[in-house]
């Protein structure tokens, strides 16, 4: 262990192959000389080698007979023009990108979200890109726990077994703060809390699948997490701040599911991604250009790249024979190859881990297993 290096980095780097071991030292090592240098892209660039050089959704491999469900996924391409939201240029939604590849390599794919219209729209542009797709639209609102499991109970009438859940829907928030019926913060409601009871709900499912993983989709901004002291953002809230206290806490669910499952047998793989900076609809529709979030990320038009390329790392994690369950994957260069990202929730020691599942548990009444 480094000087440098936390508990649990430490544990991790443990967990890992020696090859991905000495990748992850050289990572935590970049990520600690990027804070000082205050040039964490340049420190990353020249340290974290890609796992999958030149990776593409085309060589994902066949996915005929996986039954995939994807939270969000209904954002279709739309063009943002100029003076809208820096920078112009064609948005669309992660979870749609991830949505569209896999039903292109022939997965039963399960498109959940709040909005029928939008749904709809996405499940037809994707059969109009490719006509064999099987792929549909199932309500779901994860502001909400009795839509979860009313959603939950639909999908266990339905099918038997879940092969791919990505947890990939998400807010970055509102202007002001609000609260769900619940009195819960909605990021904090919807990214964490209401995503930790679809994935207890569909438990049983997935582990009736077929090689089954779980992705959670984390973000850059879990950095600014210093601590989970205010977990719904009731003394100090701004979006940004929501966002990234929900974002470290998903990151670090992630990480104690992972050691569940293992732990319990339960045989699924489950990693963390985040997609980099992309054009998705996530500020504009959010909290907007105005907000604290908006501001800093609109400050480098430079770094977004095409959702195509944000998604890559969620379709390697999900798909690729070569993934590591526990780990944490994004874009690792400007080519957005994919690689295991520096940590983004250096706050997750295991302590924390399981104050974090007590809270959990308690907010939606369920546990894991
Ligand atoms: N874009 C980036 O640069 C970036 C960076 C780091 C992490 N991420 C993560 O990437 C993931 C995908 O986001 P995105 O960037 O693609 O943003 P997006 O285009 O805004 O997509 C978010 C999706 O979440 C859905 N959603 C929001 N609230 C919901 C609710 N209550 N119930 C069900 N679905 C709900 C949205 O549906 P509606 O259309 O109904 O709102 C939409 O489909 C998120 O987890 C985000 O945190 C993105």
């Amino acid at each position: 262990m480094t000087d440098t290096m936390n508990i649990h980095e430490a544990t991790l780097a443990e967990a890992l192959s020696p090859i991905d071991r000495r990748r992850f030292l050289a990572l935590s090592g970049a990520a600690s000389l990027a804070a000082v240098v205050g040039s964490r892209v340049e420190a990353q660039q020249a340290a974290i080698p890609s796992v999958a050089p030149g990776w593409s959704a085309a060589d994902i491999p066949s996915q005929v007979g996986r039954t995939v469900v994807i939270t969000g996924g209904n954002g279709v391409p739309q063009t943002i023009p100029e003076g809208t939201f820096p920078p112009a240029g064609v948005y669309s939604g992660l979870g749609y990108q991830d949505a569209r590849a896999l039903a292109a390599k022939g997965a039963t794919v399960i498109i959940a979200s709040r909005n029928a219209a939008k749904g709809g729209e996405a499940v037809a542009l994707i059969k109009a890109e490719h006509p064999s797709a099987n792929i549909r639209f199932e309500q779901l609102d994860l502001a909400e726990l009795a839509s979860v499991k009313a959603f939950s109970d639909r999908i266990q009438s339905q099918v038997d077994r879940i092969d791919l859940l990505i947890n990939n829907a998400a807010t970055a928030g509102t202007p002001d703060r609000r609260v769900n019926g619940n009195g819960h913060e909605l990021c904090w409601a919807i990214n964490m809390v209401g995503h930790f009871s679809l994935t207890a709900h569909l438990l049983p499912l997935l582990r009736n699948g077929s090689s089954p993983r779980i992705v959670f989709l984390s973000s850059g901004a879990a950095r600014r997490a210093t601590a989970f002291d205010d977990l719904q953002t009731e003394k100090d809230y701004t979006p940004l701040k929501a966002y990234a206290v929900s974002k470290a806490a998903l990151l670090v669910m992630t990480r104690d599911l992972n050691r569940r499952s293992a732990e319990a047998g339960w045989g699924i793989h489950i990693t963390a991604t985040h997609p980099g900076t992309a054009k998705t609809f996530l500020i504009p529709s959010g909290p907007g250009p105005d907000s604290d979030f908006g501001r800093s990320i609109a400050s480098h038009p430079e770094r977004f790249r095409p959702a195509e390329l944000g998604a890559l790392s969620t379709l390697y994690a999900a798909t690729h024979p070569a993934a590591q369950a526990g780990l944490y994957y994004g874009p690792v260069n400007e080519q957005y190859e994919v690689g295991v990202s520096e940590d983004h929730a250096t706050i997750g020691t295991p302590e924390v881990a399981a104050q974090l599942y007590e809270e959990l548990s308690k907010a939606t009444g369920q546990g894991m297993g």
